[in-house]
């Protein structure tokens, strides 16, 4: 069905705030095409630019991906570089985007570990797009959950050591501030594509009441017709954060 034909049919104040999604599927649509994974980078930063347009024309105030995670590191240097090439790009080409868009850019993740060629234009873009009030897209960098719950612990237990704070003081707030993804909501619909069913260390204390889909879509294909029908689904769904149903 032709997007710009179809109806999108969405309830406008049922959108979710928070979108999450593990963009999965990129070295396998190469391999079908028996093209180079990093190809299906590639294609797969098209899908991301996509997937930020629908977010701000919907107006969906927030969209995090997860572009690369800790256990990322580990993967063939020639692949790493590519992947590192390829965010310090998009972080150049689409930095005038954000700015005439009101797209406010953030980071989570381990960023000190990140080149400096990726750094250097992350630093630029975040605090050029700081003071924007459209969609806050987050970009997870380097990140992994246990590491970023690591860190968390770490600050409350040196908080406790200086008599900043008491241990009982330490509340579900206190944890959801320590953690990369302060100030923001936490998401109402986790995206999985390619068809593995794992959360992948993703925003584990995050995800705790968030709506799950999973799509064997390729990443590099993920389009706004599916994003949208997701959405309706999601609309469909009822949430009821443990509670039961009112009588
Ligand atoms: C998983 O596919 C995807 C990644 C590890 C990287 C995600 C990066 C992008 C979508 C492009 C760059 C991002 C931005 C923000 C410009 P995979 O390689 O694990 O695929 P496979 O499981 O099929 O091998």
């Amino acid at each position: 069905m032709n997007s710009s034909a179809s109806p999108v049919a969405l309830d406008p104040h049922g959108l979710p705030r928070h979108v999450a999604i593990i963009m999965d599927g990129n070295g396998r649509w190469a391999k079908q095409r028996l093209l180079n994974r990093v190809k299906g980078h590639e294609k797969g930063a098209e899908a991301v630019r996509d997937t930020v347009k629908t977010c701000r024309e919907l107006g969906i105030p927030c969209l995090t991906l997860y572009a690369f995670s800790t256990e990322n590191w580990q993967r063939p240097s020639h692949e790493v570089e590519a992947l590192m090439g390829l965010l310090k790009r998009f972080l150049e080409t689409e930095y005038d985007n954000m700015t005439s868009n009101n797209i406010r850019l953030g980071v989570i993740g381990e960023i000190a570990d990140l080149p400096s060629e990726v750094r250097v234009p992350l630093d630029r873009v975040m605090e050029g797009t700081r003071a924007n009030d459209g969609l806050r897209l987050t970009l997870a960098l380097s990140y992994g959950s246990r590491p970023e719950i690591v860190h968390m612990v770490r600050a409350l237990a040196a908080a406790v050591q200086r008599g900043d704070l008491a241990p009982d003081e330490i509340h579900e707030a206190t944890v959801s501030e320590h953690l990369y993804t302060r100030g923001l909501p936490d998401p109402d619909i986790l995206i999985r594509t390619s068809g593995e069913l794992r959360l992948s260390n993703f925003l584990l204390w995050q995800l705790a009441y968030t709506e799950l889909f999973f799509t064997p879509t390729l990443w590099p294909d993920f389009n706004r017709d599916e994003f949208i029908g997701i959405l309706r689904a999601f609309q469909n769904r009822e949430r009821r954060f443990g509670t039961v149903d009112p009588a």
